[in-house]
C-alpha cells in the first residue's frame, strides 16, 4: 500500500499513520517527525529548519523533497509507505511523482482528512506527545491512563513547540493557501477519498481502511 494522507495541522494524519502502519507492516513517513529529530539533534538541516517551523511556516521544498527521495529509497519502503505531511506544496507533489516513476512505483490512494477549523485548534492545544516513544495523546479526546505519563513506556508527556495558539493559527493559514490545493490536485488525478475527520478516532479509522480494502 503506497499512501498520502492530506489534511490539515491537527485532522489526524499522524494518529491514523500509526495504526495503519500497524494494520499493514509499512512505515509511515512523517516529514515533521523527521525534521523535528534534526531539530533535537542539532544537525545543519535542523538548525535550517528551526526557525521556518517555530513560526508556522514550511520548510523550503528541496529540503523536504531531498528528506523524502532518500527516504523511499530505504529497504522498508519495498512493500508501500504512508506519507504523513508530504506533499504540502504543488511543487513537492509534482518531485514525488517523479521520484516514484524513477523508482517505478505509483500512488494507490490519497486520504484527505476533514476537519473544522476550531476544532483543529482545540485538538493541538491538548495534544500531548511522549518524550520517549513518540505516542501521541490528546488531555480530553484520547486522554492517557495517569496524567503527564504514557501508557505504553511511562515517559512524560510534552507539547510540541508549534502548538501554541497563534502558532497554529499560522500553520492553519499555510496549510489553506499551500497546501489545500492539492486537494483538487489530487482529485483530478483520480487518487482522492475525502473522510469525514471529525468522528472518533476508531471510526475514522475504520473508514479509510474500508476505502483501502477497496483498492
Ligand atoms: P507536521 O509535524 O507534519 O505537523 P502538521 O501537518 O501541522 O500536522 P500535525 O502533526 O500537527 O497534525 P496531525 O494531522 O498529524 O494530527 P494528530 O494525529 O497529531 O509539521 C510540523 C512542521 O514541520 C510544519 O509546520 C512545517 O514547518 C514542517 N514541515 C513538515 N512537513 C513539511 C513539508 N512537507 N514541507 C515543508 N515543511 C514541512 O492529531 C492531533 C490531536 O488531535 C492529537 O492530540 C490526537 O490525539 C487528536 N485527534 C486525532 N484524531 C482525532 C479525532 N478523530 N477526534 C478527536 N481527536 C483527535
Amino acid at each position: 500500500m503506497k499512501l498520502i494522507l492530506l489534511g490539515p495541522p491537527g485532522a489526524g494524519k499522524g494518529t491514523q499513520a500509526k495504526m495503519l502502519t500497524e494494520r499493514y507492516r509499512i512505515p509511515q513517513i512523517s516529514t515533521g517527525d523527521i525534521l523535528r529529530a534534526a531539530v533535537k539533534e542539532g544537525t545543519p538541516m535542523g538548525v535550517k529548519a528551526k526557525g521556518y517551523m517555530d513560526a508556522g511556516g514550511l520548510v523550503p521544498d528541496e529540503v523536504v523533497v531531498g528528506i523524502v527521495r532518500e527516504r523511499l529509497q530505504q529497504s522498508d519502503c519495498q512493500n508501500g509507505f504512508i506519507l504523513d505531511g508530504f506533499p504540502r506544496t504543488v511543487a513537492q507533489a509534482d518531485a514525488l511523482n517523479s521520484t516514484l516513476a524513477d523508482l517505478d512505483k505509483n500512488l494507490d490512494a490519497v486520504i484527505s482528512l476533514e476537519v473544522d477549523p476550531e476544532a483543529l485548534v482545540e485538538r493541538l492545544t491538548g495534544r500531548r506527545t511522549c518524550r520517549d516513544c513518540g505516542r501521541g495523546f490528546h488531555v480530553t479526546f484520547d486522554p492517557p491512563a495517569v496524567a503527564g505519563k504514557c501508557d505504553a513506556c511511562q515517559g512524560e508527556l510534552i507539547q510540541r513547540d508549534d502548538d501554541k495558539e497563534e502558532t497554529i493559527r499560522k500553520r492553519l493559514e499555510v496549510y489553506r493557501a499551500q497546501t489545500e490545493p492539492l486537494v483538487a490536485y489530487y482529485r483530478s488525478a483520480g487518487l482522492l477519498s475525502a473522510i469525514d475527520g471529525m468522528q472518533d478516532i476508531q471510526v475514522v479509522k475504520n473508514k479509510i481502511l474500508a476505502v483501502l480494502a477497496a483498492k
